[in-house]
């Protein structure tokens, strides 16, 4: 009996388990996602992983996946890569144990952020970054020079966060390099997925200069989160308008207790909504344009939607943006293959059977890994590596049983970003297939990288303006 899986012994582990090192020869520790996944194929919906001593659970079969998503049973673990960024995000939403009362507290005050309401009074901004990308996408399709795709697709969502939730420009379209806050972010996130895979023991040997490293990043992060809280006190609050993400950490109390959060969670806060809140959408337009790219009859499906629905509207509304259902499934099937958020942890909250076959100790837990969930052919079919979107038309939807499709998470702890994440992503694609054709370049292979955060690496494309079009 071990890790909270009395029957451990029967979850199948790969072959030529050695002594120390467990599974962990033949793995690149840049690329634990995708090494689980090859693993996932061979081991099947449940198999588990040793590297070091450390063994961990790994779930990627539906049956059992939706049975993890019973929230009387099983809840949030902050496990792996979440908890190794409890050093910079400490009890922030993201980061926070189900138990901490801040948890709720943030939760409750941040909740009204993401309403209706606050979403369209997000949505100008929202067009304004996206008309600052087309400058700059303009100017790189007349002179003929691909663009950066995961580069761009960063610099956009980045100033939409910052300027949606903050009222902060990081002048991301003014610099030729990233804005060194992404950087800093990258580092910490990298840091983190690499000591998961680092003993414990050694860790202070074999990270010695990144952990040096991350020290410095963390401090350039908090700095700039600080200087973007000052601003705001300085400007005596209500900066950034009617309520946003800022005014509502610093001024609003609980409606019930009237409690509001301390200077320090604020700042937990802020840094989780800028690292949380554009990462994981920069990742999902740049997969989405790969597929776009790749395949310009689905292109074409698209943009005639676009058209049809838009016509040349030089700034669409709020509710124009959902509307655009074709679109909306572009999104979707490329988070069924690329979910960028790739993984998410469950403990037990009680002693417990999962999936009928495998007992759990209350605290037991488990990754799943959402990557394989989605191309679990039980549920997807024998294609289910194939993109299609038409995977996600409404009957199609409406036939798959519950709890199948997990990008956002599952339960109480699932993303609160979700709407904003699906709208601004959805009004992107819609803006940029109505303004250019995507020319893929034809050596291009799909790789992916991983820092916690999935990315297609190197991904350029050609544009071409379409004439007559805004
Ligand atoms: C939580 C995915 C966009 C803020 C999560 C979780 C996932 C996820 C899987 C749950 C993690 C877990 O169970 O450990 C995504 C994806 C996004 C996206 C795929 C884009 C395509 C956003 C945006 C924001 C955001 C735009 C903010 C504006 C958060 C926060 C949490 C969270 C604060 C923690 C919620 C809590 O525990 O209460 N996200 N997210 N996310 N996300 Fe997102």
């Amino acid at each position: 009996a071990e890790l909270g899986w009395p029957e451990l012994h029967r979850i199948p582990h790969p072959p030529h388990r050695l002594p120390l090192i467990g599974d962990a020869l033949g793995s690149n520790p840049r690329t634990p996602v995708q090494d689980s996944m090859r693993l996932g194929r061979r081991l099947g919906p449940i198999f588990r992983r040793k590297a070091f001593g450390k063994e961990i659970v790994f779930v990627g079969g539906a049956a059992l996946a939706a049975d993890m998503a019973d929230e009387s049973r099983f809840a949030k673990h902050v496990g792996l890569g979440v908890a190794n960024l409890r050093p910079v995000a400490g009890d922030g939403l993201f980061t926070a144990y189900n138990d901490e009362p801040n948890w709720q507290l943030a939760h409750d005050v941040l909740a009204p952020g993401f309403s209706r309401e606050a979403m369209a009074g997000y949505h100008p901004m929202m067009l304004d970054v996206t008309e600052r990308l087309m400058d700059h996408w303009d100017r790189a399709g007349a002179a003929g020079r691909p663009v950066d795709v995961p580069g761009d697709m960063t610099k956009l969502t980045l100033e939409t966060i910052a300027r949606t939730g903050f009222g902060h420009d990081f002048g991301s379209f003014e610099r030729d390099r990233p804005h060194p806050f992404v950087s800093a972010m990258i580092g910490v996130l990298a840091y983190a997925q690499r000591r998961n895979v680092v003993p414990d023991p050694l860790a202070p040997l074999l990270l010695r200069a990144a952990s040096r490293q991350n020290a410095v990043d963390m401090a350039f992060l908090n700095d700039t989160v600080d200087a973007v809280v000052r601003a705001r006190r300085s400007s005596g609050g209500g900066g950034g308008g009617a309520g946003d993400l800022l005014d509502r950490m610093l001024e609003t109390a609980h409606p019930e207790t009237g409690e509001r959060l301390s200077a320090t969670n604020v700042r937990r806060q802020v840094l989780t909504f800028l690292i949380a809140g554009h990462e994981t959408t920069s990742g999902a337009l740049s997969f989405a344009l790969h597929y776009l790219a790749l395949r310009p009859e689905l292109a074409a499906r698209a943009r005639a939607e676009v058209d049809r629905v838009w016509g040349d509207t030089p700034r669409p509304g709020y509710d124009q943006v959902a509307k655009l259902r074709y679109v909306r499934r572009v999104l979707d099937e490329t988070l069924r293959l690329w979910p960028t958020a790739p993984a998410y942890s469950r403990e037990a909250v009680e002693d417990t059977v999962l999936g009928g076959a495998h007992p759990v100790r209350r605290g037991g837990w488990a990754l799943v890994l959402t990557t394989m969930l989605h191309r679990d052919p039980e549920v997807w079919g024998a294609d289910a590596e194939a993109f299609d979107p038409d995977r996600f038309d409404a009957a199609a939807v409406r036939a798959r049983p519950p709890h199948t499709y997990k990008p956002f998470g599952t339960g109480a702890r699932a993303c609160i970003g979700r709407q904003f994440a699906l709208h601004e992503a959805t009004l992107v694609l819609g803006l940029l297939l109505r303004r250019y054709e995507l020319r893929p370049d034809p050596a291009y292979r799909l790789t992916v990288t991983e820092r916690l955060t999935l990315m297609p690496e190197g991904l350029r494309v050609r544009l071409e303006r379409r004439p007559g079009y805004r």
